[in-house]
């Protein structure tokens, strides 16, 4: 079965999932309490690149070796839209907490008119979906409770990985020299490795019959591969057009510890540095403009081009260091969706 296939049967799941959701028998809906959440899921959850979802199917079918039947394809899928709910909720929230202004090409759920604030509990909502949607198909499984503890494990570390990625910014603060390498890293894995990479794969492989405490050099390689993708998605918040990422960089603005503004730090000379402390973190364009006429004297995005390349390096050969080739092959196939990625 080819990627378009895959896609068009991963989003028939979407379709039957949220219609299972619009019906439980746990709330009473009404026609207009269900009509919101229609929207609500149809507005947040379908719409991204997918790539956490589908890579949950991919990485089943190689480690199984062979075809999927109807029923494992329908499994892989569900288990792919519970990571796409919980990337729905993380992004509802951090929208918010950052104070953007698009994403995936259309405003932001709570900068809908009528929304706002009923956001942060759509949020919530989107979170609770997901233990509804294991109970119900993944209930009788031998790896059920693998499934549960799996996700509550990840899930914390996202939202710790959140609360240091804030803090880290906080005002009174404003301190650029806290900002390093190190910093950047443990923000980066614990807010976006963890959900991203990690938890796809491990889910192929609690389906898969595999215990998970045998995978630890997998789990490190993926959240190599997913401090990669947060690198990237610093550049692209920057140097990423819009119209193609869909959504307006707001890192600056925001005194991000983004990967950028550490390489800028350790590139700048003195004057440089004061320049730049004086001017990150300001919420007038010309400020940010600034910011980013220095990110252009000091070439980060050919800093950013030489730092790709060595990390795809890097992660190819931990990836054929592995003892397994069906595990080589997930690796591979997820490194290759995000490698110099455009969005
Ligand atoms: C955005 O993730 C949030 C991060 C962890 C960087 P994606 O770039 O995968 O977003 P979608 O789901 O494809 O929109
Ligand atoms: C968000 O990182 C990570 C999570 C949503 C957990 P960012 O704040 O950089 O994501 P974008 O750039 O808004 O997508
Ligand atoms: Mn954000
Ligand atoms: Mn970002």
């Amino acid at each position: 079965m080819g990627g378009g296939d895959l896609k068009a049967k991963f989003l028939e799941v979407y379709a039957l999932l949220k219609s299972e959701l619009l019906n439980d028998s746990a709330f009473e809906f009404t026609p207009h309490s269900r009509q919101w959440v229609d929207r609500m899921l149809d507005y947040n959850v379908p719409g991204g690149k997918l790539n956490r979802g589908l890579s949950v199917i991919d990485s089943y079918k190689l480690l199984k070796g062979q075809e999927l039947d109807d029923d494992e394809i329908f499994l892989s899928s569900a288990l792919g839209w519970c990571i796409e709910w919980l990337q729905a909720y993380f992004l509802v929230l951090d929208d918010i907490m950052d104070g953007s202004h698009t994403r995936r090409g259309q405003p932001c759920w709570f900068r809908v008119p009528k929304v706002g604030m009923i956001a942060v509990n759509d949020g919530i909502l989107l979170r609770n979906h997901i233990p509804r949607i294991l109970k119900k198909h993944f209930r009788q499984k031998p790896y059920y409770v693998d499934l549960l503890d799996l996700f509550n494990e990840v899930e914390f570390q996202t939202a710790c990985g959140q609360m240091i990625d804030l803090i880290t910014t906080l005002v009174g603060e404003k301190d650029l020299s806290k900002y390093s390498l190190p910093i950047h890293r443990r923000i980066v894995q614990y807010k976006t490795a963890y959900y991203s990479f990690y938890l796809p794969v491990a889910c192929a492989l609690l389906m898969a019959g595999e215990d998970l405490e045998k995978h630890t050099n997998v789990k490190e390689i993926l959240i190599e591969m997913g401090t990669y993708f947060q690198v990237q998605d610093d550049y692209l918040d920057c140097f990423g057009a819009p119209e193609v990422i869909g959504k307006i960089g707001t890192d600056i603005e925001d005194f991000k510890c983004s990967w950028l503004v550490v390489k800028a730090l350790e590139l700048s000379n003195e004057e440089q540095k004061k320049f730049l402390y004086e001017n990150y973190g300001k919420e007038d364009c010309a400020s940010v403009a600034k910011v980013k006429e220095l990110y252009n004297t000091l070439k980060l995005e050919d800093v950013f081009a030489e730092y790709e390349s060595k990390s795809y390096e890097k992660l190819i050969n931990f990836i054929e260091a592995h003892p397994s080739t069906s595990v080589q092959a997930v690796l591979k196939l997820f490194l290759g969706k995000i490698y110099k990625r455009q969005k």
